[in-house]
C-alpha cells in the first residue's frame, strides 16, 4: 500500500483568478493539457477534473441549465452540478471527486490540491462482524482525549491530562478522570493529531514518560514534524512513529488505523480513521478540511472538535473596526458558521453516532478575563440538537469526563439507556484549580535569563528565525499580564524589509503591526525557540495593525 500524498494539479495566478465568472469555468493546465471546472459561488471556489465519472467523457456547459450550474458529459451526456458536485443525471447516483480550492490571502493565486489516493481506506475492506457488548467502548477523558477499547487493545488519543497549553492561555474545563493518567500509562498505543500543545501536551507526557517512556505513540508524516521538540523538552519518550498517510496500520488481527492529512492544513494537521472488526472510528480532531472533504459515509462513530475560539483573532486585536460590537458579531458569525459546517458535515457522511468533543478549554487564568468573556464558543448540546433535527439516524453523544459508550449496546438497540455509562453523580465535572502558579513561574523564570541582560539579543533572534524580504515594520513591546509597558522591558522595532532594527520607522509606504507580548511568555518561546502560536493563539499578545491585513510567507 502506498503513502497517500497531496499534490497540487493547477495553480492559477491573481490576474487569472479575478477572471474567473460567477458559476462555471473551464481551465486548463499548460502544463500538461489537463482540464478542470471551477465553479466559482458568492463566497467559494469548488474545483473538480473536468472528466466524466462514467467513463472519463470532456464535460461542456449544459445549455438546458438556465441556473449556470450544470454541465454535459460529451460522451453519453451524464450531467453535473458541479455547484455540489452531485451528478443529477443519472439522478442520485455519484458525487465528483472534489479538489481542493485553495486561495491564497497574501498574493490572490488559487491553487487546485489534489490527495491521491483520495479515498485510502478503501483498499484492503473488511466486512463489518457482529460485536459482543464491551468489545468496543469509548470513554471521553477530557478536552480531545478518548480511550477506545477494541477486543484487548486500548487506544489513547490526544492525552492533554494537565498543565496549560498555548503557554498559559488555555486550560482544561473537565476534570479528567481520577484514573485518567494510569489509563494513559496502560494504553497499548497514543495516536497525536499534531503539534498544538492542547494535543501534544508536553506536561502530560513527561508525567507519562517517567513510568512508560517506550510505550508506543503514532504521529502522521507531517512536513512540519509534530514532535520536532521532543530533544530539547527534556521528555523521554523512546517510541515515536511517524507513519506514512492513508496506510492502514495493524495493531492486531482486528484492530487497525489509519492517519489521513487536512486538506487545508496539510502540512501540519491530521486525523484518524480506527477500525476494529469492520466497524469505523472516525476521529476529525480540529482539521479544517480532513482528508480534503472525502469521508467515509455511514461510519460507526464520528467525533470532531465543535468550539471554535482557538485563535486570538478578533478578540486580541484593537484599533479601526476592532470595537467590542464588531468583535461580537463577528464572533457570533463565525461561530454560527463553524455549527452549520459541522451539521452539513454530520449530514453528508451519515454516521451512526456522533460525538463533538476538542473544544473543552477554558480562558481560566483571572488576568485572561476579558477573552474568557468575549471569546464565546459552541456549545455541544447545541450542535447536537442542530445535529438531530438534520440527520434523525444518527445518535449524538455529549460525554461528560468519564462517560462511556458500548458500541455493541448502541448498534444493536440506539434507544438502550445502559448503551451510555455516565459518571456517578457525586464526580467533579468541571475544574476549578489549575495551579496555576506552577506553571507561569515556569514560563516566567525565562525573564531573568542572562540573554535578555544584553539588547543584542533581538537582533540574534530575528536572525535566527530568518523571516526578511517583506514590507513590514512592526513594534514589539514587552508588558506585564494587563499588558502594561513592563519597566526596563524592551520596545523595539524590527523592519523584515532587509532585517534590520531601526530606531524609528521608515519614510517608504510600509506595513505596520504593534504588538504587545507579555514578558514572560515572549521571553520564554525566544529562550527555547518556540512557535509564537504560544504568543497568539494563547491569548498573550495585543495587536493593532495599519493596513489591517493579514500578513503571511
Ligand atoms: S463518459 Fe460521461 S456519460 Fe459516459
Amino acid at each position: 500500500m502506498t503513502s497517500q500524498v497531496s499534490m497540487t494539479v493547477l495553480r492559477l495566478q491573481a490576474e487569472d483568478v479575478q477572471t474567473l465568472k460567477d458559476g462555471i469555468n473551464f481551465k486548463k493546465n499548460p502544463e500538461d493539457g489537463k482540464c478542470y471546472i471551477i465553479y466559482k459561488a458568492k463566497d467559494k471556489l469548488r474545483a473538480c477534473r473536468n472528466q466524466c465519472k462514467h467513463q472519463g467523457g470532456l464535460f461542456i456547459k449544459d445549455i438546458e441549465d438556465m441556473d449556470g450550474r450544470t454541465v454535459r458529459c460529451t460522451k453519453h451526456y451524464w450531467k453535473l452540478n458541479v455547484a455540489t458536485m452531485e451528478y443529477v443525471n443519472p439522478p442520485d447516483s455519484f458525487m465528483q471527486d472534489e479538489l481542493e480550492a485553495v486561495l491564497s490571502d497574501t498574493d490572490g493565486s488559487l491553487e487546485l490540491v489534489e490527495l491521491n489516493p483520495p479515498d485510502p481506506w478503501t483498499t484492503e475492506p473488511r466486512e463489518a462482524q457482529e460485536l459482543h457488548a464491551g468489545e468496543i467502548t469509548l470513554t471521553y477523558i477530557t478536552h480531545a482525549c478518548m480511550e477506545l477499547k477494541a477486543g484487548n487493545k486500548k487506544m489513547m488519543f490526544d492525552p492533554w491530562l494537565t498543565g496549560p497549553a498555548f503557554a498559559r492561555g488555555w486550560w482544561l474545563l473537565h476534570e479528567p478522570p481520577s484514573d485518567a493518567m494510569d489509563r494513559l500509562c496502560q494504553a497499548d498505543l497514543i495516536y497525536i493529531s499534531h503539534m498544538h500543545s492542547d494535543h501534544l501536551s508536553y506536561p502530560t507526557l513527561r508525567q507519562l514518560s517517567k513510568k512508560r517512556p517506550d510505550i508506543p505513540i503514532y504521529v502522521g508524516n507531517t512536513s512540519r514534524p509534530v514532535f520536532w521538540y521532543l530533544e530539547k523538552s527534556g521528555v523521554n519518550l523512546t517510541n515515536v512513529n511517524v507513519v506514512p498517510f492513508g496506510v492502514w496500520q495493524n495493531v492486531d488481527d482486528h484492530l487497525r488505523f489509519m492517519i489521513l492529512m487536512d486538506g487545508v492544513h496539510p502540512e501540519m494537521d491530521t486525523c484518524l480513521i480506527a477500525e476494529y472488526k469492520g466497524h469505523m472510528i472516525l476521529n476529525t480532531v480540529d482539521c479544517t478540511r480532513p482528508n480534503n472533504g472525502r469521508l467515509p459515509h455511514g461510519v460507526d462513530v464520528m467525533m470532531s472538535d465543535f468550539a471554535g475560539g482557538a485563535s486570538g483573532f478578533p478578540m486580541t486585536f484593537h484599533g479601526g473596526k476592532y470595537t467590542e460590537s464588531w468583535k461580537a458579531d463577528f464572533i457570533k458569525n463565525e461561530r454560527k458558521k463553524l455549527l452549520n459546517y459541522k451539521t452539513q458535515l454530520v449530514k453528508s457522511l451519515q454516521p451512526k453516532i456522533y460525538c463533538p468533543f476538542a473544544g473543552y478549554f477554558t480562558e481560566a487564568h483571572p488576568s485572561d478575563r476579558y477573552i474568557k468573556e468575549t471569546n464565546n464558543k459552541n456549545s455541544p448540546v447545541d450542535l447536537n440538537d442542530s445535529i438531530r433535527k438534520s440527520c434523525p439516524n444518527t445518535l449524538t453523544w455529549t460525554p461528560l469526563p468519564g462517560s462511556v459508550l458500548d458500541l455493541a449496546l448502541v448498534l444493536k438497540d440506539p434507544s438502550n439507556r445502559s448503551a451510555i455509562t455516565e459518571p456517578p453523580n457525586i464526580t467533579k465535572i468541571y475544574k476549578d484549580t489549575w495551579d496555576f502558579d506552577l506553571y507561569v513561574d515556569e514560563l516566567n523564570a525565562s525573564i531573568s535569563a542572562e540573554i535578555f541582560k544584553h539588547k543584542s539579543w533581538i537582533q540574534h533572534y530575528y536572525n535566527w528565525a530568518g523571516f526578511k524580504g517583506y514590507n513590514l515594520v512592526i513594534r514589539v513591546i514587552e508588558t506585564d499580564d494587563d499588558f502594561k509597558p513592563l519597566r526596563g522591558g524592551y520596545d523595539y522595532l524590527v523592519d523584515f524589509m532587509g532585517l534590520s532594527f531601526p530606531d524609528t520607522r521608515p519614510e517608504r509606504e510600509h506595513a505596520y503591526e504593534e504588538i504587545k507580548n507579555r514578558v514572560g511568555v515572549m521571553r520564554h518561546v525566544v529562550l527555547n525557540g518556540l512557535l509564537w502560536d504560544d504568543l497568539y493563539i494563547g491569548f498573550n499578545n495585543r495587536m493593532s495593525r495599519d493596513p489591517d491585513v493579514y500578513h503571511h510567507k
